[in-house]
């Protein structure tokens, strides 16, 4: 294959979108076009104002605003940008089954198989498919399938080059990334498209930090990668238990820990449990294979991660209705947080969203103040778990803008997004305007305890029993 010059990628969400600016950033000689079925989502991303592109990340505008018009576009022309393109990146949703065989475990791939049909009724020339979206292992099989029997004799060659970049920090995890990992077959045509995609991330990745593997590899590193990481976290959340029981200081724990350097500091916070759109999801699916092959321990094992984290976010509910004299009836708490994690306006499976629906069965009101997250997501989040209607949601929540109103008169404070402005606000004020004795539950352990106790506060900090 010639030179790549022109790139597609079906999806403009949170992956799609960024990974294709900062590509067309660090690839002035390649042209970028990143489509959508999703019209408004399009109209955002090509917003005169370039605040305005639907994903919040720190410094993704100014990527966008480098090589938007230059060599980076975005149009809901699918058929078009796939007919004109030597490389396309797939990076479509691939949410857990709601549906079906699988339900509530497997990926439902339908998405992706719409992808490679339309794929295969385009394409006139050559193609190479990179599999972006995270996918169970062996996807690549079933899209090869679909693609090499449209008899029209266009060959394709698939690519498996999962993302690991973390909301928050997509923009640094993009220009600067442990490692990019690509994956394709052993054959000459496949060594060849893989070679494609290494020399386009070598135009600012170091080699050595570009791995390639088989394609099994690879899809499966991916689903491993998450799942590791969400094992992290459920690992030290169920330790925050037990050191509420024994005075140890989940802090000083992790720290403790940390400091060995087999096991490393990172991923050792404890929280409310995880969230966010894959760690959940990917787990699921590799329960899922597990059993498929039948072996039920390994699933079991990576199951009890979820177990653990859906138990994280129900023991927090739990202990504010404890603390609040075992009944939230009526009474005002205020939600520091929506989204799943700081500087992010992604709110999928979000912590905050099964707290609140929790507390919301107790009848409490909940005032909810998160600085990028809007009032109809939070909704649209409530609604979707088909706990009540939408109206008894709109009833017991309340959105605001300013985190001052959103206290006024609460009998608690949860801290459920560890967003750093929460840190530097007036603590005495909002102290002044909440009900006595006015309470905090801190699910994040983000705010300094101590000097919130000296102005009259009782806090509790996840995983530490002072
Ligand atoms: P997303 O829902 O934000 O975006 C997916 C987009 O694909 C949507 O805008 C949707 O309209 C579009 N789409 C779906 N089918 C289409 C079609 N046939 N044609 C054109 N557009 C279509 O999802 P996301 O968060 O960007 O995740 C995408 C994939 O990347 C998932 O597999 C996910 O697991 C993986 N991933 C996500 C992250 C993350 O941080 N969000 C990180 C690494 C990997
Ligand atoms: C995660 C992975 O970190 C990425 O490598 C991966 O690409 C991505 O999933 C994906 O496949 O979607 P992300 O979910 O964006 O990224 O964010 P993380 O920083 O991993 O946080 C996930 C959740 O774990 C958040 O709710 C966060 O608050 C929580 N967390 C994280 C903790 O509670 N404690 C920690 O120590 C770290």
């Amino acid at each position: 294959m010639e030179n790549i010059t022109k790139i597609c990628c079906i999806g403009a969400g949170y992956v799609g979108g960024p990974t294709m600016a900062m590509i067309a950033k660090k690839c002035p000689h390649i042209q970028v076009t990143v489509v959508d079925l999703n019209e408004a989502r399009i109209k955002a991303w090509n917003d005169e104002d370039v605040n305005n592109i639907p994903v919040y990340e720190p410094g993704l505008s100014d990527v966008v605003a480098e090589a938007r018009g230059r060599n980076l576009f975005f149009s809901t022309e699918v058929d078009k940008a796939i007919d004109e393109a030597q490389m396309i990146f797939i990076s479509v949703n691939t949410p857990t089954k709601t549906y079906g065989a699988g339900k509530g475990q497997a990926a439902d791939l339908k998405w992706i198989e719409l992808c490679a049909r339309q794929i295969a009724n385009i394409s006139k020339d050559n193609k190479i498919i990179v599999e972006k979206s995270t996918l169970p292992v062996r996807t690549a099989s079933a899209i090869k399938d679909i693609l090499t029997h449209t008899g029209n004799g266009v060959q394709f060659q698939i690519l498996s080059n999962p993302e690991f970049l973390a909301e928050g920090t997509a923009v640094e995890d993009l220009d600067a990334p442990d490692r990019v990992l690509i994956g394709g077959d052993n054959t000459p045509e496949g060594k060849v498209a893989v070679q494609a995609l290494v020399d386009i991330y070598a135009n600012w990745v170091p080699k050595e930090r570009i791995l390639t593997t088989n394609v099994w590899s690879s899809e499966l590193s991916k689903l491993t990668a998450n799942a590791f990481l969400a094992q992290r976290v459920s690992s030290i959340n169920s330790l925050t238990e037990i050191c509420e029981q024994t005075e140890a200081d989940i802090n000083e724990v992790a720290k403790a820990i940390g400091t060995d350097s087999r096991i490393g500091p990172k991923f050792l916070k404890a929280s409310v449990g995880f969230g966010g759109s894959c760690f959940q999801k990917d787990i699921l699916n590799l329960v899922y294979i597990a059993r498929s092959y039948g072996l039920q321990e390994v699933a079991d094992y990576w199951e009890q991660v979820i177990i653990m984290n859906d138990h994280q976010k129900r023991r927090f509910a739990n202990q504010i209705i404890k603390n609040l004299y075992n009944t939230v009836n009526g009474k005002k708490i205020a939600f520091f947080g929506w989204a799943f994690k700081k500087d992010t306006n992604d709110t999928r499976e979000s912590a905050a969203i099964y707290v609140a629906d929790h507390l919301l069965n107790e009848q409490a009101h909940i005032s909810v103040y998160d600085p990028k997250v809007p009032e109809n997501q939070v909704y649209a989040d409530l609604d979707y778990l088909n706990t009540r209607e939408a109206e008894e949601n709109k009833a017991g929540v309340q959105v605001i803008t300013d985190p001052y109103e959103a206290c006024k008169g609460s009998h608690a404070i949860a801290v459920l997004t560890e967003w750093d402005e929460f840190k530097g606000y007036d603590w005495q004020r909002i102290y002044d305007n909440m009900l006595k004795p006015a309470k905090i539950f801190d699910g994040r352990n983000l705010l300094d305890a101590d000097k919130l106790r000296a102005i009259g506060f009782q806090v509790r900090s996840i995983g530490t029993n002072v």
